[in-house]
């Protein structure tokens, strides 16, 4: 048996699978997300700990033990976890949506310069990423900075607490800004420009490399033998590519859960010249390109949730019925947005609302200002010459079937439907099995454990109605922007 540990935003998901890729259980334990300002994200890593220790025990709890072989994670990027030299977590983690980093970015993008930054790391700052987020403790929290001891991503406090093992995968450490993507090391430009050592970093492995044993305490603590192995695990967007089977050359996920991200495989190591899109290492020992979206299934939750305060998603999208002829338009930069914009002051906001505008409409708006704001990245690929067809879709918002009739027809491209959209959780699983050797590789593991059941094909004419919808939409953010400064 194979756990697969997904540690995101709204909540921990731990799947239980077998070697035939039957998933035996999922179990998830959520955790509070912190805003102390405006713009800043923050979660405590000892919550994620707690969480994930529980969902641990409550996964395993009616299976046969001894079976249970490997654990590995998909978790959410870029995050900042900082350890003092008793392993002491010195304050919250900052997380990938969090926008304080304007004034590092700005260092790091115009007085080191985007062309140093992209030869060293293969891209430049957002604030969401790491790198500028040391700067921001460097700058405004020195007695914090003096005490780090060790610093780290999300998942990788995880393993760490697991396994023992400072380490971290190829595929989080591409967003940190502080690793060498094209070598797959330690950038020492890097590591000076934030006043760290290679001491405080983690240790690096490919995503499905072995980093050490359950330490035995754990062990004993969960019923689990002390032999299970512990696999590095990949970022969550790697990790659900790897669940979709979106590994090897030209192939295309997008992920919907708090952020909406689009994510092209590739066997080659390639940049995006004007670096829209992010240029990272996969988990299946290649590399791939991706846009990222700060909100987006988030973007209907706050909506469903917080705004018109229901919980039936479904029910309430039951009622829309005119695809392509909405008037009403939405920005969904709730949390700012990276791609393509890459505007942490950008906001979300309705357009074009008349006196028979209806709540529905303004729940489809939503839906289409998601699917829309996923197409500026998509073209963003397009225009560097990569050709989709079709892709896969994961998290959260794929559970919606006319949320993926959105996107099929507002890309005009064919969407997969596979039999499991567990995305990371599946995909750290899947990192798991391969490796404790179940498969040679990532590639043979996604061909034999991700099954496509369904495809969604775009309508001529509805793909032709959001064309036009798409071009309107694509004119309001140059047209608002200067408002959000
Ligand atoms: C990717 C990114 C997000 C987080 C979400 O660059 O910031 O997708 O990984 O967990």
């Amino acid at each position: 048996l194979y756990i697969g540990i997904d540690l995101g935003t709204s909540a921990v998901k731990l799947l239980l699978m077998d070697a035939e890729g039957d998933i035996k259980k999922i179990v998830s334990r959520e955790y509070p997300l912190y805003f102390p300002n405006p713009g800043w994200s923050e979660q405590k890593p000892e919550d994620w700990y707690e969480q994930t220790i529980l969902g641990l025990k409550e996964l395993v709890a009616d299976c046969n033990k001894d079976e249970v072989a490997g654990i590995s994670f998909g978790g959410q990027m870029h995050g900042l976890v900082i350890l003092d030299e008793k392993d002491t977590v010195i304050r919250p983690a900052l997380l990938w949506n969090d926008g304080r980093t304007t004034k590092e970015c700005d260092y790091l993008n115009q007085v080191i310069g985007k062309e140093k930054l992209s030869q060293y790391t293969a891209n430049i700052s957002f604030t969401g990423f790491t790198a500028p987020k040391i700067l921001w403790i460097r700058n405004e929290e020195p007695e914090n900075f003096a005490r780090i001891k060790k610093l780290m991503l999300p998942k990788d406090y995880i393993a760490y607490m697991l396994s023992g093992v400072h380490c971290t995968d190829v595929s989080d450490a591409s967003g940190m800004l502080i690793f060498d993507v094209k070598n797959k090391c330690w950038s020492k430009e890097m590591l000076e420009i934030c006043g760290i050592t290679e001491n405080q970093v983690p240790k690096i492995f490919e995503s499905y490399e072995v980093v050490g044993n359950l330490q035995p305490e754990l062990a004993a603590e969960l019923g689990l033998k002390e032999t299970v192995k512990i696999i590095a695990g990949a970022g969550d967007n790697a990790a659900a590519a790897v669940g979709t089977g979106t590994v090897g050359d030209g192939r295309c996920n997008i992920s919907l859960g708090t952020s909406g991200t689009i994510f092209i495989s590739s066997k080659d190591f390639g940049v995006d010249k004007n670096n829209a899109l992010h240029a990272f290492a996969h988990a299946d020992g290649n590399y791939h390109l991706m846009g990222c979206m700060l909100s987006a299934a988030s973007c209907n939750k706050w909506w469903m949730d917080d705004i018109i305060g229901t919980c039936d998603y479904q029910k309430e999208q039951a009622d829309i019925t005119k695809l392509g002829e909405n008037n009403v338009y939405f920005l969904p930069y709730l949390m700012g947005e990276r791609s393509p914009h890459n505007n942490p002051n950008a906001r979300g906001t309705f357009i074009g609302l008349t006196m028979d505008s209806t709540r529905t409409d303004m729940t489809q708006a939503v839906l289409e200002g998601v699917a829309f704001a996923i197409r500026d990245s998509f073209e963003v690929a397009k225009s560097l010459g990569i050709q989709i067809e079709r892709t896969k879709i994961c998290g959260g918002g794929a559970k919606s079937t006319l949320w993926k009739t959105i996107f099929a027809n507002v890309l005009n491209i064919k969407i997969d439907v596979i039999e499991s959209e567990e995305g990371p959780a599946l995909g750290g699983a899947m990192l798991a099995m391969v490796g404790c050797g179940e498969y040679s590789n990532v590639e043979e593991a996604a061909a034999k454990l991700v099954k496509v059941v369904d495809t969604i094909e775009p309508d001529k004419e509805l793909a032709e109605k959001y064309e036009a919808k798409y071009q309107k939409f694509a004119q309001i953010y140059p047209t608002v922007k200067e408002l959000f400064d």
